[in-house]
């Protein structure tokens, strides 16, 4: 394995063609963008277009110290503007109707189809006068649960394009999680589709919608339009065959065919110009106390970061076809599906299935198909895909692929020196993007001609972006050091507020150390200046990318009558990365069997969804707590990994509880 020494450079043929071709060259735009952002800001906003001019003395302006008043950030104040202006009318303005935005490749490799710039915009323009004509307003909620479709692309553009601002839940979300986010939002239109086939898996996610709609309605709130695409009866099912009647129940007077109203619309749509600061889309992401925040992010800035990050840390070209795996449902697929791409004319590929179907080649065949140059994958699916025989990668031509790009958590070694080798023959750059659903963009990236890479460091912040390490009392440390890793001061893509909850904004990300937006990742500074982030440092886990908090699992878990108290903690996992490992106090009456372990697995993925369904849950008759009653977390980490290691246990009240925990570790652990 290579050392935090180990560097290797990049590619000069790429380094040649790259937009910045040295770390040099990196350096001095990295010095201008921190000494005057308004002038390298300000430039980028040239390209695009504003309704009303940018007033050069409200260009920016923040406060990040709570104890100098409310928490606020704001760019290009007073300027207006549209996104869905910026990436549609603009482009094919300048010559690129006739470009490919999207190259859709399905579930099934029969199925594949694309989309121009001039199509996307008729497509867009007439979803949106059917959202309008069902009374949809600027700064109203939509609620988007949808597969990875042209339509869902659409559907986030007109929602832009008419300032409504769109939530979408990932459509791997259960039934109940969507509905407390639609609730939340208080979204009265929502858009799905049928269903959708992943893999030989399919999915009705209009039923979930059902579900979800049901639920909102016990708590008073009605959704009433459901836009409904009908998917499944155009696509190939796994056998080969097409499925010919439409079963999916409809509700008269709520549910609508997209195809029964959106090509009747018209295809021209006068975009609404939004303020700079007026709100975007809204995302919710995982937090530490279990309810799930409303991130929340606004045109201006946002259009300015994601196409700056896209354009310089794939360095996309306009000949490029650029492929970013991430579903449309995180902030990945926001920001790398949709905005960043289309902000810079690019041609992408969106892609419906999973890596594995019909077979494990499926990545490798995908990228040859479309000639790719830009690839955007999570360590995850490296993980899984590196299990399979070499042959599976080698038999594809690879050869036009010049950036590989990895996010979602920490790439380990070894799975980043195979992404290297096999998948990038020793010649493309590695990306190890780490940013949030609040950051909106980048923030630590290598970029790509430019600098030297170590495998596994985020390496070194993006343009406008000042990362700092604190200690604990919240002193900064200058050089080689290990801390909590904040920034002090905006770019133009963070995010603004938690939707309805600026309180909790403020002291989720800013009370710990006033002055700073922290993150809740750990990093560390070596000798050259790299950063390696480390992972969270709160009761967030991660698994397969996918960011959870212990307590949501825990409430999820002690919701059921034969659980007295429950514990989650993360166990390091070979391909998710981490794994849900839980505790469980079972109730007097109550028994640890097969069935409660079977009806707890069932009820978190009913109430979170599939993907946080625990590895291992074992029976905890009593957990180790300190006098005051608090749950020591640390020990349960290392009883899930069975290392007695545990350190001081001296605080516990009784330490009896650690030695019989570890000797009832359960078989398969
Ligand atoms: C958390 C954010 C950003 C899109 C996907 C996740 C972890 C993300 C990296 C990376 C190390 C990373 C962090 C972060 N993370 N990328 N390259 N290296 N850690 O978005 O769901 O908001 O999760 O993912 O812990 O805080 P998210």
């Amino acid at each position: 394995m290579p050392s935090e020494k180990t560097v290797y450079q990049p590619n000069p043929a790429l380094s040649k063609i790259a937009y910045v071709s040295s770390l040099n060259q990196y350096q001095e735009m990295y010095q201008r963008s921190i000494d005057n952002p308004e002038d390298f800001w300000g430039e980028i906003a040239k390209q695009f277009h504003w309704e009303t001019p940018i007033d050069i003395n409200k260009f920016f302006r923040y406060n990040f110290d709570v104890t100098k008043g409310p928490i606020f950030t704001k760019w290009l104040d007073g300027a207006t503007t549209n996104i869905s202006y910026n990436l549609l009318d603009r482009n094919v303005r300048n010559g690129n109707g006739d470009k490919v935005a999207f190259y859709w490749e399905g579930n099934h490799p029969d199925d594949y189809s694309r989309l121009t710039y001039k199509k996307l915009l008729e497509e867009v323009c007439r979803l949106s006068n059917v959202l309008k004509s069902k009374g949809v307003q600027k700064g109203d909620r939509v609620a988007v649960y949808m597969p990875m479709i042209l339509e869902a692309v659409v559907t986030i553009l007109a929602c832009a394009r008419i300032g409504a601002v769109h939530s979408l839940v990932f459509a791997g979300f259960s039934a109940d999680s969507f509905a407390e986010r639609i609730l939340d939002c208080e979204a009265r239109v929502l858009i799905t589709s049928d269903g959708v086939w992943r893999g030989e898996k399919l999915l009705q996610l209009k039923n979930i919608c059902d579900q979800s709609m049901a639920r909102c309605a016990q708590k008073g709130h009605n959704v009433e339009t459901c836009i409904v695409v009908s998917h499944l009866q155009r696509v190939t099912a796994p056998n080969g065959t097409q499925i010919k009647t439409n079963k999916t129940p409809m509700q008269e007077g709520r549910d609508v065919w997209w195809h029964e109203v959106v090509p009747q619309a018209s295809t021209s749509c006068y975009p609404e110009w939004m303020q700079a600061e007026d709100p975007l889309f809204m995302l919710y992401t995982s937090g530490s106390t279990g309810k799930p925040k409303g991130v929340l992010h606004t045109t201006g800035g946002y259009l300015l970061y994601a196409a700056t990050t896209f354009k310089y840390v794939f360095d996309y070209h306009p000949n490029d076809v650029y492929w970013c795996t991430a579903d449309i449902g995180w902030i990945t697929g926001h920001t790398y599906v949709v905005y960043g791409p289309l902000a810079n004319a690019a041609t992408s590929v969106l892609y419906e299935g999973t890596p594995f179907y019909p077979d494990n080649d499926r990545f490798w065949e995908v990228v040859s198909k479309y000639k790719v140059s830009q690839f955007y994958t999570a360590p995850t699916a490296i993980r899984a895909l590196m299990k399979f025989d070499d042959s599976l990668v080698k038999k594809h031509d690879l050869s036009t692929l010049k950036v590989l790009g990895s996010v979602g958590e920490p790439i380990n070694p070894e799975a980043w020196l195979w992404y290297y080798r096999l998948v990038g023959h020793e010649k493309c750059s590695i990306v190890d993007t780490f940013w949030q659903t609040e950051t909106g963009g980048h923030v630590l990236t290598p970029l790509p001609g430019a600098c030297p890479m170590k495998p596994g460091a985020a390496s070194f912040p993006f343009f406008g972006v000042q990362p700092v390490l604190l200690d604990e009392s919240g002193k900064e440390i200058k050089g080689e050091g290990e801390g909590y890793l904040v920034f002090s001061r905006p770019w133009p893509g963070l995010m603004r507020t938690l939707y309805n909850n600026h309180d909790r904004y403020e002291s989720t990300y800013f009370a710990k150390f006033p002055g700073y937006y922290c993150t809740g990742d750990g990093a560390r500074r070596d000798a050259d200046g790299y950063l390696w982030v480390t992972g969270r440092v709160d009761d967030m886990l991660n698994v397969s990318g996918h960011l959870m908090s212990t307590a949501e699992v825990e409430s999820v878990l002690t919701e059921h009558h034969g659980v007295a108290e429950a514990a989650v903690v993360a166990r390091p996992h070979p391909v998710k990365g981490e794994c849900l490992y839980c505790f469980i106090s079972t109730t007097d009456t109550a028994h640890f069997d097969d069935k409660l372990l079977k009806d707890l697995k069932q009820l978190v993925r009913e109430r979170i969804g599939p993907f946080a369904q625990p590895d291992v849950i074992q029976d905890a008759p009593a957990l180790p707590k300190t006098r005051s009653g608090k749950i020591m977390r640390r020990i349960l980490r290392k009883i899930a990994v069975n290392d007695r290691d545990v350190g001081d246990i001296s605080t516990l009240a009784d330490s009896a509880v650690v030695e019989q925990l570890f000797s009832a570790r359960p078989a398969n652990a």
